[in-house]
């Protein structure tokens, strides 16, 4: 169990670098669309499921409380990117223009510097999924020992 807690948290963490990546491929593609951010908006899906996966495989290797609730914090901090974005509307001017998906055409300001917050909550996942990662490979590397939990 220790290995299968070792592999998913080692697919988590590549999955949060392919994340950052597919943010990148939106970024750069022109003409800039909401369509170029299709694979970030799939892969988000994956990386909660990796998460949740994740978790329960470090239930079963007997990892600890604390490893199991990390384990799962990314598919929590996932849907915080959701709320970001929802958030951000308290802070766009009424009468701005919008296209045809009610996205506002102009986000600068407060509402420029709140959505911004989607890259700093993308790090916070990025730095629990290695801090898992690190935790599963310590029990891995403890499996012929008594179990042990490697964390609080
Ligand atoms: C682990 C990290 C991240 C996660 C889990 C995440 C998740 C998401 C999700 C769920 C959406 C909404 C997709 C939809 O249904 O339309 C989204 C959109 C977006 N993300 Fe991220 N994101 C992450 C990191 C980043 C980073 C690092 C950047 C930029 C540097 C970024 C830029 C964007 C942009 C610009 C959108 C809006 C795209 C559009 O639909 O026009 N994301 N992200």
């Amino acid at each position: 169990m220790q290995k299968l807690f070792l592999a998913l948290s080692t697919l988590l963490v590549a999955d949060v670098l392919a994340q950052f990546y597919f943010a990148g491929l939106g970024a750069f593609h022109l003409p800039a669309d909401h369509e170029a951010f299709s694979l970030h908006a799939a892969n988000s899906l994956v990386l909660q499921v990796l998460a949740v996966l994740t978790a329960i495989a470090a239930a079963l290797a007997r990892a600890g409380k604390g490893t199991i609730a990390l384990a799962f914090l990314p598919a929590l901090l996932k849907e915080v990117q959701y709320a970001i974005f929802a958030l951000t509307e308290l802070f766009v001017p009424e009468g701005v223009p919008r296209n045809a998906e009610g996205i506002p055409l102009i986000v600068d300001g407060a509402a420029n510097y709140f959505i911004a917050l989607h890259v700093l909550n993308g790090l916070t996942i990025l730095a629990v999924s290695v801090v898992v990662f690190l935790r599963a490979r310590r029990l891995a590397a403890h499996k012929d020992d008594a179990p042990v939990a490697v964390g609080p």
